[in-house]
């Protein structure tokens, strides 16, 4: 048993043109990830209901069993107004704490009325998960940055609560934090789990210079001592459902998949690449295309041998910074295509913007000679793993940004620097020519990774050592 929160719920019931209820499936690296956990473990999902029937389909206590097609754990939905979800989640987690932890050159906005959302939508988030937890040993498990306060307003509702926290996003530097004028409260706010735990040894690192210097705290090997608890910091880098995606790519009805997306997006040049990302500003995807078209004017005979992909999933469109980047790169895809091509949708770039079912995206993966993942700043980035996870035939390059989280541990993927313009085209021209078994062995050793640390071992990894830390009286074996 265990109880998930997030924001972001793993599956959306939304309400078709005919009026009929359709299940969408959350895409994202982590959402697809933490169902698997919950789909093996069972429990409640805490999360927003931002579905337009979630309301219809949920039960007189908001919940749903989900998956549709097996029910194997409840989700339980938070209901916003418009108002709280602009200001609580496009304002202070996405205008704010985004670019605060990223840096990418986009300012963060601070405002006060964007922070009293966050703090409210966080309480209502953890009188939810106290409602939902009757027994203490039921660990709470919540995600990310939308969600910094929530075990500090569960500790005032249930005192014997085991909370652990897992910060998807990178840690910022001191200098940086300071930018935020509540960051000792979201200190404070993250203190009342029993476990914080990070991407990279860099974070918690970033994270305990934090705690030292803003709360004067003095952290003894990963413990910091507060109100006379310990709180565990540590780093557990993210990985992927393996075994799922693996099955995937080994299922016979991938040949299909694969034949309707060839026609679909008529691929027919002998080289292809494959970029997939959510349409945000940290994933580096004008510099991405930049390289590309650098690649072209180098060597023109390529742009009748060379096709890139490039899958774009709309993301957190409301927000300026999200729509101009929109627009930056339908204007500079068009450009590539009419200036390498016969125009601006039929040139060696196929731009799509949606969403793709695991099936589809494997099927996308198998088809590409390398996949390029070029973020500017990410804290893990599981697109890199999805890709190599779904090579089972150990084909495939990936060309992978030294500013993921994921470079630290795939060292056999052509690691490139998005800001260095020359050297990530010269990593394209390498990887477009390398010898097949060049690409096997360093496939080889990908999966090797990849495997050895999935979804699973992670989530094992935090929830048993939030299940070991000592429990010092004995009636916190009850809930407060
Ligand atoms: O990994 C960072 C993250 O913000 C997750 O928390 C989130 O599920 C994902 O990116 C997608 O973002 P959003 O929920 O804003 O669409």
């Amino acid at each position: 048993m265990l109880i998930v929160v997030s924001n972001r719920e793993p599956y959306l019931h939304q309400t078709a043109e005919d009026g009929s209820v359709a299940t969408v499936t959350a895409t994202g690296g982590v959402a697809v990830a933490l169902d698997a956990l919950m789909r093996e473990r069972g429990g409640t999902w805490i999360a927003h209901g931002a579905g337009t029937a979630d309301r219809q389909v949920s039960d007189d206590n908001d919940r749903v069993r989900v998956p549709p097609e097996a029910p194997a754990y409840d989700l339980h939905r938070i209901w916003l107004t418009e108002e709280e979800e602009q200001r609580y989640y496009g304002g202070f987690s996405n205008e704010g704490l985004w670019p605060l932890c990223h840096t990418v050159h986009v300012k963060p906005v601070f405002r006060a009325e964007d922070w009293a959302a966050y703090q409210a939508v966080n309480r209502r988030f953890a009188e939810a998960v106290a409602a939902d937890l009757t027994e203490a040993s039921t660990p709470v498990f919540i995600q990310d940055y939308h969600l910094a306060l929530v075990a500090g307003e569960l500790r005032t509702l249930k005192p014997a609560a085991r909370a652990a926290i897992f910060w998807h996003i990178p840690w910022p530097s001191t200098d940086r934090l300071r930018m935020c004028p509540w960051r000792r409260e979201i200190l404070q706010g993250l203190l009342a789990n029993n476990l914080i735990a990070f991407q990279l040894e860099r974070d918690r690192h970033n994270f305990l210079s934090a705690v030292r210097e803003e709360l004067h705290l003095e952290p003894t090997d990963g413990v910091v001592r507060v109100d006379g608890r310990d709180v565990h910091v540590v780093a557990v880098p993210i990985g992927v459902d393996y075994d799922r995606i693996n099955a995937t790519a080994r299922d016979p009805r991938l040949l299909v998949e694969k034949d309707r997306l060839r026609r679909e997006l008529r691929i027919a040049a002998p080289v292809v690449g494959v970029g997939v990302d959510r349409l945000d500003y940290t994933k580096g995807i004008p510099e991405r295309l930049d390289a590309i078209d650098r690649l072209l004017t180098e060597s023109p005979e390529l742009a009748s041998q060379l096709l890139f992909v490039q899958v774009g999933v709309p993301s957190r469109s409301r927000l300026q910074s999200y729509a101009d980047l929109e627009r930056e790169i339908d204007a500079k895809v068009a450009d590539i295509n009419t200036r390498h091509g016969r125009g601006p949708a039929d040139g060696p770039i196929r731009y799509r913007k949606a969403a793709l079912k695991l099936r589809r995206l494997v099927a996308l993966f198998q088809l590409a000679d390398f996949c390029i993942v070029s973020s500017l700043h990410d804290g893990m980035n599981l697109v890199a793993k999805e890709f190599v996870a779904a090579r089972n035939d150990g084909d495939g390059v990936l060309v992978l940004s030294e500013l993921t989280g994921a470079a630290q541990e795939l060292k056999d993927a052509l690691i490139i620097n998005p800001y260095d313009g020359q050297g990530f085209t010269a990593a394209l021209r390498l990887a477009i020519g390398m010898p097949p078994p060049e690409r096997a062995k360093r496939m080889r050793r990908l999966r090797r990774v990849v495997a050895g640390r999935d979804v699973f071992a992670w989530a094992s990894e935090i929830l048993d050592n939030l299940q070991r830390l000592q429990v010092k009286r004995p009636w916190f074996n009850r809930v407060a």
